[in-house]
C-alpha cells in the first residue's frame, strides 16, 4: 500500500525542509508531524531524542507513511543511525527512515574555496560530531569549525525571530564562530529552525561569507533517491495532499505553522 511521505521535526523547524520538497516534488501526499510539545530537542539527551523521535517516527508509520524524513539536525544526529540499524530491520513490513545530515555533507565542500567551514547547530548536534566525522569522509581537506547556538531555536519557536532579543544571540554566536574561523568563507545552518533568523544571519555575517540552508540541498537528495530507487518511489502515494500532525494543540500549532509556511495549515492533534 502506498502511503504519504512523512516529514518529521521536533517543532516548526522542518517547515522550512518540508516546503522544498513539496515545492519541488508536488504530486506526492505528505504528512507533517511536529512534536511542538516537547520542543526543543536540542539540548537532550541523547536517550530522549531518540525515544522521542522512534515514538514520532512509529506514530507516522501507523499513518501509512512508509518513507521517513527526519527534517531535524538533533534527531538526525542522535537517532537516525539506531532506527536505521536496529529497529526498522525486524518490521514486519519495509520501511524507510532518512535524515538531513547526509545529503548536506556530501555536498557542503563544493561550496568553500578558503577550505573553513562554519557549522551552526543545536548543543546536541555539536556534540554528536556528526558534521566533522561526515564531512571528512566526503572533504578531507575541509576544516569545520562548530558553533552551538542554544537560544536560536526558542526563538524561532516563540516567534521572537524577528525582535531586537534575536540580534542579540545572533551576532554573539557570529562573533563567536568567525572569531575562531577567521578563514570560513561558508556558514551552513545545521538546524532546520534557522532559516527563519537568516536575515538576522545576513546581517550580522561580512559579506562575501555565503549562508546555506538545507531546504534545496535536501529535496534535491530526496529527488534524486527516488529516482534512484523505483521500488521505494512506488510506497509514496501521489494526491498532492497535505497533511499537519502535532503533538501540540492545533489551537497553537496552526496559526504559527502557517506563520512559518507562508499559507494557512489546519491539523490534527496527535494523542499519545
Ligand atoms: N530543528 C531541529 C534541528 O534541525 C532541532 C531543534 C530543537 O528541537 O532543538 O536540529
Amino acid at each position: 500500500m502506498a502511503g504519504p511521505i512523512g516529514i518529521f521535526d521536533s517543532g516548526y523547524g522542518g517547515l522550512t525542509v518540508y516546503r522544498s520538497i513539496q515545492e519541488l516534488l508536488p504530486e506526492y501526499d505528505y504528512l507533517y508531524l511536529g512534536d511542538n510539545a516537547r520542543t526543543p530537542y536540542g539540548n537532550r539527551s541523547f536517550e530522549t531524542v531518540y525515544r522521542y523521535t522512534w515514538e514520532c517516527v512509529r506514530a507516522l508509520f501507523s499513518r501509512g507513511c512508509r518513507l521517513v524524513i527526519l527534517a531535524c539536525n538533533t534527531a538526525s544526529a542522535k537517532a537516525l543511525r539506531s532506527i536505521q540499524q536496529r529497529d526498522l530491520p525486524p518490521l514486519e513490513d519495509r520501511h524507510r527512515v532518512l535524515g538531513v545530515i547526509r545529503p548536506t555533507t556530501e555536498l557542503i565542500g563544493e561550496y568553500t574555496a578558503s577550505q573553513q567551514i562554519g557549522i551552526l547547530a543545536t548543543e546536541g548536534t555539536v556534540a554528536s560530531r556528526s558534521y566533522p566525522i561526515e564531512i571528512e569522509r566526503f572533504f578531507p581537506q575541509v576544516q569545520v569549525i562548530q558553533e552551538a547556538c542554544p537560544m536560536w531555536v526558542p526563538l524561532v519557536e516563540n516567534r521572537e525571530h524577528q525582535s531586537a532579543g534575536a540580534d542579540y544571540f545572533v551576532q554573539q554566536h557570529l562573533d563567536r564562530i568567525l572569531s575562531r574561523g577567521p578563514r570560513i568563507d561558508t556558514l551552513l545552518l545545521a538546524c532546520t529552525h534557522y532559516p527563519l533568523l537568516h536575515d538576522k544571519i545576513r546581517h550580522w555575517t561580512p559579506d562575501g561569507i555565503k549562508i546555506l540552508t538545507q531546504g534545496k540541498i535536501v529535496a534535491h537528495s530526496l529527488r534524486d533517491y527516488l529516482r534512484r530507487h523505483p521500488d521505494i518511489e512506488a510506497w509514496c502515494s501521489k494526491g498532492g495532499q497535505q497533511a499537519f500532525w502535532t503533538t501540540e494543540s492545533p489551537a497553537v500549532f496552526d496559526p504559527r505553522a502557517s506563520f512559518f509556511l507562508g499559507n494557512r495549515v489546519a491539523d490534527q492533534q496527535w494523542d499519545q
